[in-house]
């Protein structure tokens, strides 16, 4: 089906065509002021300045063709310097509020061409535990990874895990300097090695940071570091044993935050898994004389003619031969695009890496190996900051784990439960379910309700509440829906045929449902899950409303009845479909 944006906007083309003006001034918009009318076209502004004409005559004379024909225009006026104010015919909304419902895709029409869309988010290091700063590319990703294929693109997610780097080096370095008499070091011997881990997470995550500062003030460990690091990615068989153990332990927990957030992946791959192509495609550069010797490192220069600031090569390989984030990330690049047919790649990381993208965007296009007519998009957004205005941390100062702010959501979404006499004698294993649904839908929700590219702050009570914007509220109303339903499905009543709206309310809800279909592809289009999240919650508020105005089940005439329990239906439809694309569930009861 046509949206109703659509059809209304190629009326009014029509009308401006008739004028002997461009049809593309017809877009017909909701209206910023619903008091005044539903939508609006402000075509008439920028036809004056083509022909010429006054904005105000030009808009009557649009408006006279359209009177000639209205179809389903029960109103057409023209306000204020020359906007076109527009209202529709009840029984044409009820119409399309039936073609909606009847559709399994609620109106939005599927892309075409349809796109191979590779979304690379959350991108968890190994040895290291997941913590705040991959919460928002995790939630963010995975959000526009629904949105995408919900428009009907074939989409690739990614988690580009970070463990080919100098983050296995420091490691490795330091194990092997508190236990140089594991097997792993031998240089004698090339295995078999230990099938257990000499080390857990508890240990990595205790290692890692130590490791690290300790290179930033001991050139001698700096230096061993490097070497190690060079050393496993030429293949010293002994720190791959140890490597892939690591990984391993490292997975094991990554999985379950992910898990936990009931977000999944369809590769699952990491900076090692291009490891293989690196050598080959450094060859291929030096060959096209695209990389060259700078203070002994080999790099690939980026500038362009017109830059406005001077920009550092891209460095493939350190003198010593070991290779970096970019180079992992540029033969990931060739993979997506040769191998896996990527259209378009959206980076989801945070806006601190905005330089290290511009690099790698421009060695790309400058190497080929993403042609023009693949997309290469940094998906950027700001920082999740604490109640203080500061980046947030635990009390002590310290990174909060990805699964500990799990538990503090689910700790405050079983109180709020409590405090709102909610799912109180349900079994205690439904309960704990609920308040896991609930305290995920209240991280996702504060997060995605935020333009991505701003800042804001973890606000616990705020974000748990199951009042205001929030992702508890939203789920409440839906499965407010869903207990009318059932009730009155226990009281024999069905739902029936959509009828003409008869109250504000009731009108305000179908058009509310009805502009679903360019919500979506405002967000898709600007990469913006908060469109999404302005509506769902606008929806909710449209679906309260209405209830509270319309008593379904009170409802005498049982078709007027009807015609609400299939509005009803449609709702909760639209609303369970929205904040499925916001990754939150809808508990099946509370
Ligand atoms: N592992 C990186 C980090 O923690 C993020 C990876 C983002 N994706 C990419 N293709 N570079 O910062």
């Amino acid at each position: 089906m046509r949206s109703l944006l659509s059809q209304l906007s190629d009326r009014v083309g029509a009308a401006f065509a008739a004028e002997g003006l461009d049809p593309g001034l017809g877009q017909v918009l909701v209206s910023s002021r619903p008091e005044l009318a539903q939508f609006q076209c402000n075509g008439a502004m920028a036809a004056a300045r083509q022909a010429g004409r006054p904005p105000r005559e030009l808009a009557e004379a649009v408006a006279e063709k359209l009177r000639a024909d209205p179809g389903p225009l029960e109103q057409i006026e023209v306000a204020g310097p020359g906007f076109l104010n527009l209202r529709i015919d009840d029984r044409f909304l009820a119409e399309l509020i039936h073609e909606s419902g009847a559709d399994p895709r609620l109106g939005v029409k599927a892309a075409s061409p349809s796109l191979t869309v590779l979304v690379d988010y959350a991108g968890p290091n190994v040895a290291k535990a997941m913590h705040v700063g991959h919460l928002r590319a995790t939630i963010i990703g995975d959000s526009l990874a629904r949105l995408f294929r919900f428009l009907g693109h074939k989409v690739i997610r990614d988690p580009h895990f970070g463990d080919w780097g100098l983050q296995m080096g420091q490691v490795i370095a330091a194990i092997e300097e508190q236990r140089p008499d594991l097997p792993f070091f031998d240089l004698e011997s090339d295995g078999p090695y230990p099938d257990t881990s000499p080390v857990t997470l508890d240990d990595l995550q205790e290692i890692y940071p130590r490791s690290s500062a300790r290179t930033e003030s001991d050139p001698e460990w700096g230096e061993r570091v490097r070497q190690v690091t060079v050393d496993l990615q030429q293949g010293r068989p002994g720190y791959l044993a140890l490597w892939r153990h690591m990984k391993r332990v490292s997975e094991e927990s990554q999985r379950q935050d992910f898990s936990a957030l009931g977000v999944e992946f369809d590769l699952w791959f990491g900076e090692s898994d291009v490891a293989e192509l690196v050598s080959p495609l450094i060859t291929d550069l030096r060959e096209r004389g695209l990389a060259e010797e700078s203070r002994g490192a080999l790099v690939m220069r980026v500038e362009l003619p017109d830059d406005k600031r001077d920009l550092p090569p891209l460095i493939l390989e350190t003198s010593r031969g070991a290779v970096l984030y970019g180079t992992t990330d540029l033969a990931t690049i060739l993979h997506r695009v040769r191998d896996l047919g990527v259209d378009l790649a959206l980076y989801v990381v945070d806006a601190r890496q905005s330089d290290h993208f511009e690099l790698l965007f421009r060695a790309a296009r400058r190497s080929g190996y993403a042609p023009d007519d693949v997309g290469l998009e940094h998906i950027r957004f700001g920082t999740m900051n604490g109640p203080d205005g500061r980046p947030f941390k635990t009390r002590a100062g310290g990174v909060v784990s990805l699964a500990d702010l799990i538990e503090l959501m689910t700790a405050a979404a079983r109180r709020r439960l409590d405090e709102a006499d909610l799912a109180r004698s349900y079994p205690q294993a439904e309960r704990e379910a609920i308040a896991r649904q609930v305290g995920v839908a209240a991280l996702k929700f504060g997060d995605l309700i935020n333009n991505r590219v701003s800042d804001y702050s973890f606000d616990l009570e705020r974000f748990s509440s199951f009042e205001g914007k929030t992702g508890p509220y939203l789920q409440y109303s839906a499965v407010r829906i869903r207990s009318i339903q059932r009730r009155a499905a226990g009281l024999g009543m069905d739902p029936g045929l959509v009828l003409p709206p008869t109250v504000e309310p009731e009108r305000n809800l179908m058009l509310t449902l009805l502009q679903l279909p360019e919500v979506l592809e405002r967000a898709g289009v600007l990469r913006a899950p908060n469109h999404i999240a302005e509506y769902a919650f606008e929806l909710a508020a449209a679906w309260n409303r209405f209830y509270d105005a319309c008593h379904i089940i009170d409802e005498r005439n049982a078709e007027r009845r009807g015609a609400w329990l299939a509005l009803a239906d449609l709702t909760l439809r639209t609303l369970t479909t929205v904040l499925d694309l916001l990754g939150i569930e809808v508990p099946e009861r509370m």
